[in-house]
């Protein structure tokens, strides 16, 4: 393919080498001179370990060349990577300067060139940022209407520098977003030659999966040092801390606990979380994100009470009690805390949870109920008909399969808030169908 690659930093220099060594006859754009220039000797303008032998082999191939000069890169080329600088302003904001201006740039040499131009987004930007800021960029200076003359596809970067030629080449997998068929094929075929899953999306979920991505791996850092400050404080060695508990593949390092829904509870995490910070406090550590946990998951809690106070209606039935299917524990379930802070504003409650009822309930649960939570135990219901019968907004709180069909079977003048993504098929919901957090 013929590419030209815009901004000439890590990533777009990365970028326009390896594509060039897989064949692809790539040119090079950056506004410095200086950038161009190395690029042309086949000497790297950044430190990245190999990228000068790469440069200066695909380089010497003819496969790639750089220039200050927009219009001759577009008209050379049938698609454009934008890989400029996207930097924070002072107050966090994205300073979209630069991309805006390449897109300008870009759009002016499109108003006078014929076929159809792709351009790839592969700076990082915000959820939103392609469809209100390039879209709108290029069809202003181009007059041409996006799908019909150009295309824009999204394509996140994943490289660290460092290990940036090793990365492009083993990326955990490929991203495209994109909205018309026409812009992903080109966007595609650029990485025929990386043997990595490719996922297809929005534009919008490509945007977003990148600050997930990257929101994640701080989270991870600063999880590590927050327990490695708190191991050395107690006197334990935390690597070996840590390397156990990488080995734990099943809870720990994998998809689990990691889908969006309600807050979390029951007798462990929330009383561990606790004494943990509690530990830390004795040792005269802060442990700013850990510390923070439960209050996040209380919040979670408020969001689900805003979403039914949200509807207007009084009558709430809740499906589910305990703080997740199959159990009949309700210790520090957030079920309970909703339920209780609905009494309190005056609702009117149905709970239904198969698990969780005082006919069935013996010892410590049943005492659990009538001594801790006796004004609860008089809203639980037997059946879910009968709470489906009295209720105006149903909510889920727990993914006990039969809440599925209880759903589907909800009438169209109830409106169902959904805490845990239960699974449904849409086209049996008559229901107003809201989800807590999607
Ligand atoms: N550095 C990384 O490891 C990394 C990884 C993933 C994603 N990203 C994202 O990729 C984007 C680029 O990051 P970077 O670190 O490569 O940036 P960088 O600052 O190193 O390079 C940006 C380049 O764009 C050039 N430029 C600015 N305006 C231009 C214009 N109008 N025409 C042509 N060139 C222009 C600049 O001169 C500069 O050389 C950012 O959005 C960043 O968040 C970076």
């Amino acid at each position: 393919m013929n590419v030209s690659v815009f901004g000439l930093g890590y990533v777009g220099t990365v970028s326009a080498a390896s594509f060039a060594s897989d064949g692809h006859a790539v040119v090079g754009v950056d506004v410095n001179d200086d950038k161009v220039r190395a690029i042309n000797e086949g000497r790297s303008p950044i430190v990245e370990p190999g990228l000068d032998t790469l440069l200066s082999e695909v380089s010497a191939a003819g496969r790639l060349r750089a220039t200050t000069d927009t219009r001759d890169a577009v008209m050379a080329t049938d698609l454009s990577l934008v890989c400029v600088g996207t930097p924070s302003r002072k107050n966090g904001s994205l300073d979209l300067s630069y991309l805006v201006r390449v897109c300008e740039q870009i759009g002016e040499v499109l108003r006078e060139k014929s076929g159809y131009h792709v351009v790839v987004i592969r700076s990082t930007v915000l959820p939103g940022t392609t469809h209100d800021h390039v879209i709108p960029a290029l069809e202003r200076t181009s007059g041409k209407r996006y799908g019909d003359g150009f295309g824009v596809s999204v394509n996140p970067e994943f490289l660290r520098e460092g290990t940036a030629l090793r990365d492009f080449r083993h990326p955990p997998l490929t991203l495209v977003g994109h909205n018309h068929a026409a812009d992903a094929a080109p966007t595609r075929a650029l990485y025929d030659g990386i043997d990595a899953p490719l996922v297809s999306t929005s534009i919008r979920v490509a945007e977003m999966m990148k600050y997930t991505s990257n929101a994640w791996h701080a989270v991870k850092v600063v999880f590590a040092n927050e327990i490695g400050n708190v191991c050395k404080r107690m006197g334990v060695d935390s690597h070996e801390v840590m390397d156990i508990f990488c080995r734990d593949e099943k809870l720990n390092l994998s998809s689990y606990y990691l889908k969006p829904g309600f807050a979390f509870g029951g007798s462990c995490l929330p009383k561990d979380v606790r004494a943990l910070q509690y530990r830390a406090r004795e040792v005269d550590l802060e442990l700013p994100m850990i510390g923070h946990v439960l209050e996040s998951n209380r919040l979670q809690v408020q969001h689900a009470l805003d979403r039914i106070e949200e509807t207007g209606r009084r009558r709430v039935g809740l499906l589910g009690f305990s703080f997740k299917a199959g159990t009949d524990d309700l210790r520090e379930s957030p079920m309970v805390i909703l339920a209780e802070a609905l009494l309190g504003k005056g609702y009117e409650l149905c709970i239904y949870d198969r698990n969780v009822s005082l006919a069935r309930l013996v010892g410590a649960n049943r005492r659990y109920i009538e001594e801790q939570i006796p004004h609860l135990s008089r809203h639980l219901c037997d059946a879910i008909p009968d709470l489906l019968a009295t209720s105006e907004v149903v909510v889920v709180g727990n993914a006990a399969p039969e809440f599925s069909e209880a759903v589907m079977q909800c009438r169209p003048d109830q409106v169902v808030i959904d805490l845990v993504r239960i699974p449904l098929d849409f086209s049996r919901v008559q229901a107003q169908y809201d989800g807590i957090c999607w």
